[in-house]
């Protein structure tokens, strides 16, 4: 075979073994005409950002309004996560449990092989070393990806630490790394000219999580595309996360310093496009709290030496749902923004060379260039931006950055919200009984579904840990993960365990909450709780704000209007207890007993 592998191979950067065997290998199956090996640098972003922009990939925005800055626009069908597409191969089904799609892994291996064979012919195949977390991390997280697309390779420099320190790291310490395979599954023929968002049809979105490897065909949307984030850091991560003694959360991280001066730090799950990074780049609406960001998407935790537990953020950047984050609603984001260095995708133009969307600013642009490139105007009728259209933006143009993001050992965790998109039942905030039925919250947590994966958007699934679409082994497991993981913290520092709701309803249909910065509101008496100074009306499912225990200094809302927000409804509790019958029944043995236990709590408590 010689001949085009060793030619292919020349030059690479590297020694290390396991790394060249597994890229000839890819090299072999997918056929590329040629091999680049990223080394992170600015020169090289530089040249990839005008490739893309001569391929007619990447438009380059109005240096004056955002620099280095750089707009995309996918095929249609490739415009979000595709979860009926995305498969952990464990050896056994059972490990995969119900919440995942699931084949034979030598199968499903075939039938990759058979995808990824020709796969990249006519393409450039990229090798990204990157490391998930710290470099400098006690043990680091290494991974590298393969793909054959350039904008991966500019995305991935934004959203992880990439390049050659990390390829170094990796040969001098020896280390493992997750080999991980990506491909836009559009080969090209000798002359044949190329398309601006190469992808195919079919997309396989692929975890082995016993050989911790990834492989990922036929998508360029990021959380299918940039290997490091969804499928390493949650999927992949996981399961290393339950064999070493960790967790790897769908969580934002933020630091709240009160009025005292004193410092909490509040990890929250809410499911995709209901609220992290914009609760993680609060601007609070109250007096003397100070709110900084340390992640925004995922959240890594373990029990440090005095049994507390600690968080890092594995990622370099965010990558935001654009619709709704504006200068009214977070500032913050928009300031980081508007710095430039960013990738946007599926936003529209703006005639002065910017970009805009849904909620950005108040005042909508008489005339725009719609994200499917067609004339746009407020009369339309039709959004002029994807409703999960996104922006990747470096973490550390963010002003409100948290010095301790930067620390390896990350930061000690004071409490847990869990959150979804309800419009009736779940209160503005409950805090939970105890730890177990906090858990108990996380577990049953439920949202109605968003833009932000294929499939109908408003229906209302459970929605463990914010976890659904990211365990990457048996649900129950996962579970069973928190509860006796969390047996072994210093149980008088375990985090506060809270359920929040930013979407309740009105009767008129309207938020019952303004939200946002007024978020601020909220954590404050979380915060409040922990400390034993507010009050609260005791409920069956836990502990609700009385309406004068909440900070509403400032805001213009009627005691009615608060009540709405906040109250508990027995009745609708009640209607509530079958969905979560049903839902615990399909864990079938798996699920913890602790759990089982709170629901029948539950029942009783609800008479
Ligand atoms: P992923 O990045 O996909 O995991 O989502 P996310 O959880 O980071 O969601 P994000 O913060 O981007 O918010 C998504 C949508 O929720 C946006 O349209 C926001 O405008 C809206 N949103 C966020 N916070 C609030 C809030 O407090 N109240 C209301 N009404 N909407 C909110
Ligand atoms: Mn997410
Ligand atoms: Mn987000």
């Amino acid at each position: 075979m010689g001949a085009t592998r060793l030619r292919l191979l020349e030059g690479a950067p590297t020694t290390y073994e396991p790394l060249l065997s597994w890229v000839e290998e890819v090299a072999e199956l997918t056929q590329p005409d040629r091999i680049h090996w990223v080394d992170g640098s600015e020169a090289e972003y530089r040249k990839l950002t005008d490739e893309l922009v001569a391929a007619g990939t990447l438009t380059r925005l109005n240096p004056d309004l955002f620099p280095n800055s750089f707009a995309a626009f996918s095929d249609p069908a490739d415009v979000a996560r595709v979860e009926e597409q995305t498969f952990i191969c464990s050896r056994n089904e059972r490990d995969a449990g119900f919440t995942n799609n699931w084949m034979e892994p030598s199968e499903m291996k075939t039938k990759l092989k058979g995808l990824f064979s020709g796969s990249m012919r006519g393409r450039t195949m990229y090798v990204i070393p990157f490391v998930m977390g710290h470099l400098d991390a006690e043990d680091p997280k290494f991974g590298v990806e393969i793909s054959d697309s350039a904008y991966v390779v500019a995305s991935m420099r934004i959203m992880a630490r990439i390049g050659t320190d990390v390829l170094k790291k990796i040969e001098e310490t020896n280390a493992f790394f997750v080999p991980a395979l990506h491909s836009v599954g559009a080969p090209l023929e000798p002359g044949q000219a190329d398309v601006p968002w190469p992808c195919n049809p079919e997309k396989w979105i692929v975890h082995f999580p016993e050989e911790r490897s990834i492989w990922s065909y036929g998508s360029g949307y990021g959380g299918n595309a940039l290997l490091g984030k969804k499928c390493y850091a949650l999927r992949i991560a996981s399961v290393m996360a339950r064999d070493e003694g960790w967790l790897a959360e769908h969580m934002l991280i933020l630091k709240l310093t009160s009025p005292e001066k004193k410092v909490y730090n509040v990890a929250a799950a809410f499911p995709s496009a209901c609220g992290k990074t914009n609760l993680a780049l609060l601007d609070p609406t109250i007096e003397g709290w100070k709110v900084e960001t340390l992640g925004d998407d995922i959240t890594w935790m373990r029990f440090g030496k005095e049994g507390e537990l600690r968080a890092v953020n594995p990622e370099a950047g965010l990558f935001g749902v654009a619709p709704g984050t504006g200068w009214g609603t977070n500032p913050n984001a928009m300031r980081a923004i508007a710095k430039g260095n960013s990738i946007f995708t599926n936003v529209a133009l703006t005639d002065d060379g910017g970009v805009w969307w849904e909620g950005m600013t108040e005042e909508v642009p008489e005339h725009l260039t719609d994200w499917q490139g067609n004339e746009w105007t407020p009369e339309a009728g039709r959004p002029a931006a994807h409703p999960n259209s996104r922006f990747c933006t470096p973490i550390d143009q963010i002003d409100m950055l948290a010095p301790e993001y930067f620390a390896p050992n990350g930061v000690e965790v004071h409490a847990i919200l869990f959150g979804g998109r309800r419009k009736t039942t779940i209160p503005l905030v409950t805090q939970s009984r105890t730890w177990a039925n906090g858990i108990f919250m996380g577990a049953t947590l439920s949202s109605e579904t968003t833009a932000a994966a294929a499939g109908a958007v408003g229906v209302v699934r459970r929605d463990p840990m914010a976890m659904l679409p990211f365990i990457g082994y048996d649900a129950g497991d996962y579970l069973n993960h928190w509860v006796r993981l969390s047996a072994k913290g210093n149980a008088a520092r375990l985090p506060k365990i809270f359920l929040v709701n930013w979407f309740r309803r009105t009767k008129d249909g309207g938020f019952a909450w303004p939200g946002f910065g007024d978020n601020s509101r909220v954590l404050k008496w979380a915060i409040e709780r922990i400390e034993g100074a507010a009050d609260a009306v005791e409920t069956p499912i836990g502990f609700v704000p009385t309406p004068e225990s909440l900070d509403l200094d400032g805001l213009d809302m009627t005691p009615e209007q608060v009540e709405e927000a906040v109250h508990f409804d027995a009745d609708e509790w009640r209607a509530e207890v079958p969905g979560l019958e049903e839902w615990f029944a399909r864990f079938g043995g798996s699920l913890p007993l602790s759990l089982t236990n709170e629901l029948e709590g539950l029942k009783k408590r609800l008479g």
